[in-house]
């Protein structure tokens, strides 16, 4: 039904006469009766952001939450508001200025060629554009009235998954060249009671670290400084829940992420109206960045999911919408692998990483991940002291080089993949001597490492070609190898670029340098597997993953860590990016380490030759049982059912998308006695009309289960009562799988 825009007048008049039309959209609600507004509705299936053109030409944001059915309605809602004043009358911009009337946190700043800082923007056009059938963008278009500085903001929508993008393009079209001092991706603006905000801090082997508080009036800031492994306090993913905190299953929820490598910031402002303005994008720190006239900058992408059923519909978002639009071979397989870090750490020569690619085989994992040490001759590689830079295979180690070991791979029928580190050197390396041009540091200040190491200058071309050489002189020598791992281990320090005349340009410009040499890459290596590794999980991040097909979690690897690390990451990224490898960290046995890495992609780092019979016995076998699982464990449906926050055991499920298959995987984490599963736990995902049996695998061999096989359950039955995997100290990790029978 469409509305009048008398009705319209007619409804509001009445408000006024009522004394009650004091709006948080101040701007808007005198606007409305004068003219017809224009609204600008970004709708997913599910969700919608509204925006409205004033009459004075600006442009706000007037809803953001569940989709209405006629769209028409959405100019109704700023009536609806009576939470104060807004003297400004731009407190819910769609991208807000500043120097002009703004009062509040700016998504841009501006110096303008005259030195004026004074900005505006008002709305000159907007257009949708539809990319295919599920995927569409609007496009609009706002402009100073008085400087000849042009932003467009773009949001791309993706109906099936609930998710929109966000970003902006800012071009200068001024006779001399303007200074952006902020220049954010995304400004939202969401109205409730409260806002909840979980948040996520750490450190080396600290990742993941979760907090949820409640937000308060003032702005809290998530961000970044660190340049590379940027991550390493903070990652650039948030959740904000509205009037309370979302459970799994209920609540609303936005998840929010800044895609980008480098420097992020988010700010979460609880305005004078109590409404929440995020603003998100490249952090502004140090980051003043000059537009040259006729240039356009393009800021990253700020990426965000809205559910009204909770944190596990949103996490479901954005699984989704990752494996089908942003993980490299987000829906493809992955391989699984023996990785010889944790076992030899630099000390190893040619047979005994012959004797591991055998045990690779043993083992019966797809690769033979070598790690690093492998390269340096002047300063050989025998530590993490030296000889990063160096990408020439030692010849003490490997006299034969990579290909030898690339054939051993061969004759063992699995295949090889190998650890670089392109982006940095040490200053004991040949690379250090040769070209001390190409490092970031400060001219005329002492030098200050980060794991004996220091940061290689991307904003140099000359340097990307280095960087893009390194992997690619591989490749060409060594067409068989079929992974790389592509650390990051030093944050940068002194930042300072030898090539760059404009100095604040170095930490957009280092990322970007980084992307060119990704895209090359890519452009020769379209699916070349990839795991993207910064010290642990130092740079997790959704631009970061178009390039690579999963990620490294976190140095930290003992098992108890590793659920809560893993559960907190499974909000964000789905399963297929996970690698997890079973290692000796930690004291649990080999089946609770097994069962852990199982909730991922699995690998292993363990000396397989030292194994128990029992236990190789076991290792081979669950890689089995997970070959036959991953398909499930990949590209299903993820449901967390008991929080290992909440209770001393944790417990999650995946489902195939025709909901015939599952498994549920459950860790006991807490030790206290009498502690375990005394109730069942609600599963979730399954069709509630079909039918299921199931069954405990990946035993230890020789053990029993007290699960009961040929029992049939309804989807209805283990939805609403639930299942015991009887968790206690003594069955400290039970997975099961559940069949349909027809
Ligand atoms: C980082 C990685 C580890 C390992 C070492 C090698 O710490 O996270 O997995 O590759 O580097 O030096």
């Amino acid at each position: 039904m469409k509305i009048s825009i008398l009705k319209i007048f007619n409804q509001v008049q009445n408000l006024v006469k009522a004394g009650v039309l004091a709006t948080v959209f101040a701007c808007f609600t005198t606007n409305i009766f004068a003219q017809k507004a224009i609204i600008i509705p970004i709708e997913t299936q599910r969700h919608a952001v509204a925006l409205q053109v004033g009459t004075d030409q600006r442009v706000g944001i007037t809803y953001f939450g569940r989709k209405l059915k006629t769209t028409s309605e959405y100019q109704l809602i700023p009536a609806m508001y009576r939470r104060g004043d807004d003297y400004s009358g731009i407190l819910n911009s769609a991208y807000t200025p500043s120097g002009s009337r703004n009062l509040v946190e700016p998504a841009i700043q501006v110096t303008h060629a005259d030195g004026n800082t004074s900005l505006d923007l008002q709305y000159v056009r907007h257009q949708v554009h539809k990319n295919d059938k599920n995927v569409t963008t609007t496009i609009l278009v706002l402009k100073d009235p008085k400087y000849a500085l042009e932003i467009t903001l773009f949001y791309k929508v993706y109906q099936a998954e609930d998710v929109i993008e966000q970003w902006s393009v800012i071009k200068n079209d001024e006779a001399g060249p303007v200074v952006l001092h902020k220049y954010a991706s995304a400004n939202l603006y969401l109205a409730a009671g409260s806002y909840w905000l979980k948040q996520y801090h750490g450190d080396w082997a600290k990742e993941m670290q979760p907090e949820e508080s409640r937000l308060t009036a003032g702005i809290k800031v998530l961000d970044s400084k660190l340049g590379t492994r940027a991550n390493l306090y903070q990652p650039p993913i948030f959740m904000v829940s509205l009037d309370k905190p979302a459970t799994e299953d209920e609540g609303r929820v936005l998840f929010g992420s800044v895609e980008w490598t480098g420097n992020f910031r988010v700010d979460l402002e609880v305005d004078p109206l109590n409404n929440l303005r995020i603003i998100g994008g490249i952090n502004p720190f140090a980051s003043a960045y000059t537009l040259a006239p006729g240039q356009a900058f393009t800021t990253p992408l700020f990426l965000y999911t809205y559910s009204e059923n909770g944190k596990g519909q949103a996490s479901r978002n954005l699984h989704r919408w990752a494996r089908n639009y942003r993980i490299l071979d987000g829906n493809g397989s992955r391989l699984t692998l023996l990785n010889n870090w944790e076992a030899t750490y630099f000390d190893f020569d040619e047979p005994k990483l012959a004797e591991l690619i055998k045990d690779t085989k043993k083992l019966g994992v797809d690769m033979f991940l070598l790690d690093d040490g492998w390269f340096g001759n002047k300063y050989p590689r025998n530590s993490d002291k030296a000889s990063l830079g160096d990408w020439q295979e030692n010849v003490q180690k490997l006299p034969h080089g990579i290909g030898y070991l690339v054939k051993e791979a061969k004759n063992n029928n699995v295949k090889f993949g190998i650890w670089v580190e392109p982006e940095m050197v040490n200053p004991k390396s040949e690379l250090y001597e040769k070209h001390p041009e190409w490092v970031i540091r400060q001219p005329g200040r002492e030098e200050h490492l980060y794991r004996n190491q220091l940061v290689l200058d991307l904003s140099n071309p000359q340097v990307q070609d280095f960087v893009f050489d390194v992997l690619d002189n591989i490749m060409t020598k060594n067409p068989a190898v079929a992974f790389f791992k592509w650390d990051c281990n030093a944050v940068i320090y002194n930042a300072h670029s030898p090539y760059l005349k404009n100095q604040s340009h170095i930490y957009v410009d280092y990322v970007q340098g980084l992307y060119k040499v990704l895209e090359r890459f890519r452009a020769k290596y379209p699916k070349l597997p990839m795991m993207l590794c910064s010290g642990g999980g130092g740079r997790v991040d959704y631009a970061a993953l178009k390039y690579f097909t999963e990620f490294w979690l976190s140095d930290n690897t003992d098992p108890l860590e590793r659920i809560f690390i893993q559960w907190e990451y499974s909000y964000f990224f789905p399963a297929i990016s996970h690698d997890n490898h079973v290692t000796d960290w930690g004291k649990q046995p080999i089946k609770f380490r097994t069962d852990v890495a199982m909730m991922g992609k699995l690998g292993f780092d363990i000396v397989v030759s030292k194994l128990a019979p029992k236990d190789l016995q076991f290792c081979q076998e669950a890689i089995k049982t997970y070959k036959s699982l991953s398909d499930v464990v990949w590209h299903g449906d993820m449901f967390r059912l008991a929080s290992p926050l909440e209770n001393d055991f944790a417990s999650l499920m995946y489902v195939n998308k025709d909901q015939n298959r599952a498994v549920m995987f459950n860790y006991q984490t807490g030790n206290r006695y009498g502690s375990g599963t005394g109730s069942p736990i609600q599963l979730n995902g399954l069709n509630r009309d079909k039918k299921y049996k199931i069954r405990e695998i990946n035993l230890y061999p020789d053990t029993q289960t007290p699960i009961k096989e040929g029992t049939v359950y309804s989807g209805d039955y283990l939805m609403t009562v639930g299942f015991n995997p009887v968790l206690n100290t003594r069955r400290t990790s039970v997975v099961l799988e559940l069949t349909q029978v027809k």
